[in-house]
Formats: C-alpha cells, sequence, structure tokens
C-alpha cells in the first residue's frame, strides 16, 4: 500500500468531500521515504487522483466519527473511525494546478497527502514577475507565498481585522516589497501617524509638523459647504445660494488676477485660489444689508441676518489655529502653488518619492471626512487628467477607512472611495482600505474587493461580515478566523493561488516598523516619564507634536 494514502472518500456533496481515513492510521502520523508526516492538520493539502489529474483538497475539518449501536438502544457513541472534511480547491493537470474542479471525485476515490510534487505543482504556478513575497504559508513553512500585485492592486483590496491583529504592520511589509520596483506611486492616508519614519527615504511625508497643508481653495463646491454650513440650521438653504455666488465671484477675482484665462471654463470646482477673506467680508455685508423700502424707509435686506451663526463659525474656524492648515495656507495661497502641492503629493517634485504619507494624526477629527474627501477626490482627478492611465499607476491606501467611509456615513469621502473603488480601476488608481470593523464600511466598497487579507476578527458580526463575502466551499476555513496569531492572514482572492494562511515575515529593521507598537505597561512604569509636565502643556496648547523649544516627541523615540 503506497505509505501517502491516508483513506478513501464517504461523500461528496458540492465541493466539499468527506474522507474515511484508513482504520490503521492510529496516530495521525504517517512516515514516508524517511520524512514524518502529520494526518488531518487543518489547512494541510491532500489529492485525489482521478483517471486524468488529481483533485487538490484542502483539510477544513478532522473529527471521529459517531455511530448508532442498535444493540443499546440507538446511542451515538463515537467509534474509532476518522473523518476528514476537504473542501475542493483545484486540479493539478499535466503538472500545472489551476483552481476550480474540472471532475469530482466518486465514492471510494483514494485520498494520499499531497507529495513534494504536488505541493511544486500548487505552489509554483503563480511565480512570476509580478509576484512579491512577504510571508510564507502557516501550514507549510518553508512555502514563500508568491502574491501577485496586478492581481493584488488592479481591484481594490481589503485588510481587516481587530485591532492589533498586525494590519498595518502587514500593509508595511507589503509596500516595503512594492518599494524595490523603480517607480511606485503610492498614497497612504494614516489617521494616526503610524507611518512617518518606516520608509525613510522612500517616502514624502505630509504632517502638521511638516508643513502640510488642504489649503480651502482646492476644496470643491459641496466639500467647502460640508465644512461652512450647518445643514441641520433652517437658514442653511439661502446660505448655500449665497456662499456659492461669493465663492464664484471671488474665484473668478482671482483667476483674472492671475492671468489664468479661464474665463469660458471658470466653474466652482475648479482648482482655482480665492481669498476666502472676501468672501467673509461680502457675505458680512450681506448679512447686515438695510435697503431701501417702498415707503423710502430703511429696512432690512432679504438675507439680513441669516449668517449669524454661518459667519460666528467662519470667525471661528479661521481664527483657530487647528484648522490654520485649511483656512490660512501660508505655502499655498494662489492658484500657481497647485504646482508644487500636487508634486508634493503625487510624489513628482524634484525628489520623486515613491510614497506620500498624509498624517491626519494633528487634523480636528470634525474635518477628517473633509479632508480625506478632497485627498480622495485630488487622487481620482489627478490621475484622470494625467491621461495615458496605465502608466505609474496610483495606490491610494486608506487606514482605519471605518472611520470616514463607514455604511451609515452621509460624507463626501464614503462617496469618493465608492467612486474610487469602482471605477478607479479604469483609471489606474488602486485602492487598499484597511479597517478593524468591516461590518461597519461601506458595503459598495468592499463588495468591489477581489481581495482581502483577513486577519484575527474576534468580533462575531466582523467575522459573519466576512464570512458572507467567501464563496460556498471556502466557509469552513473562515472558522479560524478567531485563532489566528498576530501577524498571521486569511488570504482570499486571486492574488495567491488558493486561499491561504499566511504568516506576515517580521521586518528585520525595527526602524521599518509602522509605529503602532503596543505599549508595555510593564516596562512603562519602570522609570518616570521623560516629557515634563510644562513640556506637555506646551505642545498640548500648541497642538504641536514638537514644543516651542525643538524638543522632540518623546513618542517619536520608541
Ligand atoms: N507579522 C508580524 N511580525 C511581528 N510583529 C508583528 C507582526 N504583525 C504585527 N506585529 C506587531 O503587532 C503589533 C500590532 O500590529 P499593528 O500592525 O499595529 O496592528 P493593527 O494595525 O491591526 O492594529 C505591533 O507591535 C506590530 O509590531
Ligand atoms: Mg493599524
Amino acid at each position: 500500500m503506497p505509505s501517502l494514502l491516508v483513506g478513501s472518500v464517504k461523500s461528496v456533496i458540492g465541493h466539499r468531500c468527506e474522507v474515511l481515513l484508513r482504520p490503521d492510521l492510529q496516530s495521525m502520523h504517517l512516515t514516508h521515504d524517511g520524512v514524518l508526516y502529520s494526518v488531518g492538520q487543518l489547512g494541510s493539502y491532500v489529492c485525489i487522483p482521478t483517471a486524468f489529474d488529481r483533485i487538490v483538497g484542502v483539510v477544513t475539518e478532522t473529527r471521529l466519527l459517531d455511530v448508532v449501536n442498535p444493540s443499546t438502544g440507538g446511542e451515538a457513541f463515537v467509534a474509532d473511525k476518522k473523518l476528514l472534511r476537504l473542501a475542493l480547491v483545484g486540479t493539478i493537470a499535466g503538472g500545472r494546478f489551476e483552481r476550480g474542479v474540472r471532475a469530482f471525485p466518486l465514492v471510494n476515490d483514494d485520498v494520499y497527502l499531497a507529495t513534494a510534487e504536488d505541493r511544486d505543482a500548487i505552489f509554483g504556478g503563480l511565480r512570476s514577475k509580478a509576484c512579491v513575497e512577504f510571508g510564507r504559508s502557516s501550514e507549510m513553512e518553508s512555502y514563500r507565498v508568491p502574491v501577485d500585485i496586478d492581481k493584488l492592486f488592479s481591484k481594490p483590496v481589503a485588510v481587516v481585522g481587530t485591532t492589533g491583529a498586525g494590519k498595518s504592520y502587514t500593509v508595511a511589509s507589503v509596500i516595503h516589497q512594492v518599494l524595490a520596483l523603480p517607480e511606485p506611486r503610492i498614497i497612504i492616508i494614516d489617521l494616526h501617524g503610524e507611518y512617518t519614519t518606516c520608509f525613510g527615504d522612500s517616502a514624502m511625508v505630509l504632517s502638521r509638523e511638516s508643513g502640510l497643508e488642504i489649503p480651502y481653495w482646492l476644496f470643491n463646491y459641496q466639500e467647502l459647504q460640508d465644512l461652512c454650513i450647518d445643514r441641520n440650521e433652517r437658514e442653511a438653504p439661502n446660505q448655500a445660494i449665497i456662499f456659492k455666488n461669493e465663492v464664484m465671484n471671488a474665484k473668478k477675482q482671482a483667476a483674472t488676477a492671475e492671468g489664468l484665462q479661464l474665463e469660458d471654463c471658470l466653474s466652482i470646482d475648479s482648482p482655482v485660489y480665492f481669498d476666502f477673506g472676501s468672501v467673509y467680508g461680502a457675505i458680512d455685508s450681506i448679512n447686515r444689508q438695510m435697503i431701501e423700502g417702498s415707503s423710502g424707509r430703511q429696512r432690512q435686506g432679504d438675507f439680513f441676518g441669516q449668517f449669524n451663526r454661518f459667519l460666528v463659525r467662519l470667525e471661528s474656524r479661521l481664527s483657530d489655529y487647528r484648522y490654520g492648515f485649511i483656512f490660512k495656507p501660508e505655502r499655498f495661497n494662489s492658484s500657481a502653488s497647485l504646482k508644487t502641492l500636487m508634486e508634493e503629493l503625487f510624489g513628482r517634485g524634484p525628489q520623486r518619492k515613491k510614497i506620500t504619507v498624509v498624517d491626519l494624526s494633528g487634523v480636528p477629527s470634525d474635518v477628517i471626512q473633509s479632508v480625506v474627501a478632497l485627498l480622495c477626490r485630488v487622487a481620482f482627478d489627478f490621475t484622470f487628467w494625467k491621461l495615458g492611465y496605465a502608466q505609474s499607476p496610483l495606490l491610494l491606501i486608506c487606514e482605519e477607512a471605518h472611520n470616514y467611509a463607514a455604511k451609515n456615513m452621509n460624507s463626501e469621502s464614503r462617496r469618493m472611495i465608492e467612486r474610487i473603488a469602482k471605477e478607479g480601476r479604469k483609471y489606474g488608481i488602486g485602492l487598499m482600505v484597511v479597517s478593524q470593523r468591516p461590518a461597519e464600511v461601506s458595503e459598495t466598497i468592499l463588495s468591489q474587493c477581489n481581495n482581502f487579507i483577513v486577519m484575527r476578527l474576534s468580533n462575531p458580526v466582523d467575522q459573519e461580515y466576512v464570512r458572507a463575502l467567501v464563496t460556498d466551499q471556502y466557509q469552513d476555513l473562515m472558522d479560524i478566523l478567531p485563532a489566528l496569531r498576530r501577524g498571521e492572514a486569511l488570504f482570499l482572492g486571486d492574488a495567491t493561488v488558493m486561499p491561504l494562511r499566511v504568516l506576515v515575515d517580521a521586518i528585520p529593521d525595527d526602524a521599518k516598523v509602522p509605529r503602532s507598537r503596543d505599549v508595555s505597561f510593564y516596562e512603562g512604569w519602570q522609570t518616570v516619564s521623560p516629557a515634563a509636565v510644562d513640556d506637555i502643556i506646551e505642545r498640548w496648547r500648541r497642538q504641536r507634536k514638537k514644543a516651542a523649544g525643538n524638543q522632540a516627541d518623546p513618542a517619536a523615540a520608541t
């Protein structure tokens, strides 16, 4: 009897199959050619030879068979027979592996552990020059898993998992591999400033500290309106009309002053500078306007007092330091400055950076959605107008996407990311959404995803949500989601040869790891904090991580 034979097919239902193990296989171990194999390891591979090819199955369940003994009145007892449940994932024909099963196995067909040649056929097939490797198979640690980046990025990809499961680390690992290419283009929307140091010289980091400015004049009208008008106010419709007129007037004036020659095509959404102060002034005077009544007496204008709250809100935004990067740009205050801004965002400046990390950690939470909407739209527009979409495609990575692309959010950011998910591919924009709450992220986005990197998920609602995304035959694999280790991911989609459990490699250089390390209470409580209270207060007041004396942020050192 060939010694890799483990049993025979007992039943076949759809893409699932049950295998009765050989009765002499007591210990669930086999020795073949001096190598010890364990039988029935979840996720291990078996083959079922048919007349033409070999069907490949993945073990999804191992159990002892319940047998009913009629002599004991039908009481079930566990017999000494063992069952494996398989997901039939593909076929090896002519030495090559392909997904899907052409002819299904029949009852009593022999089932073997996969041989070394089988594994070579399964895992060797995908290797191409478009592949990167950043992890190894959990079942077979010697096997480095090739991931086809064309397939991974050509449609949206989602990285999901409980906080601390290793999502950001995995994203960084992927990027480190991609950085080996001569000219990748990546933008990361980094809510917590985790990626500011880990890509070294390859990255342009735009943070509040390094002069991140998202000038108000780059917002389109809808986004500006979201920033400045409170929809719940009774006067909101009137405010919107007047605000729109005044912005348009201000744009016309500024465009003429700068000699842009856009008279015939200037629109409210054109990326053209305008002076916010003049819009404020014009609205302020409309708000106080008195007109002559029919009797010749002065009476209040049509919009008198309608902008009271609008002006207060705008005033407080304009004077608030935290919003300065939007409303008081220092570097980008002319239409001509758009070139530098785009160069910085898209790595096209003289330094030609491969990655742009937009660190939004210092940005007030109430404008995060507007800022993200703007960044996504600009990425979309810039790539659209670049033409030649196939050249230098852009990958947009949205970290913690549930914060600005949640399904119940009525926000431009959600709509923009949905648009990129749906149409980005046509224009050469890839999207990677990262979230700890997949069940909260817009379904429109996730349903466009072709690949999922699923890390440990402990929340049952999220587990169910992810389970519903995968096809029937892989359902059993989903049971391992809560048991995945830190840094271990289930790869679902066509970028890997088949659904695989992958152990993401440790990044050898500590400086290249995203700065999201868990706090060690034990270590942290050994000594007193290096930051003096004065410094903390100073940073807090200035809303800057660097204190006035340019003292480094102690967190940056860790
Ligand atoms: N593959 C891995 N190898 C080694 N350490 C890892 C790995 N993945 C994650 N970690 C560590 O686990 C912690 C949490 O990872 P992180 O990527 O921040 O999780 P998440 O983004 O899911 O919240 C970090 O300290 C990180 O360095
Ligand atoms: Mg993270």
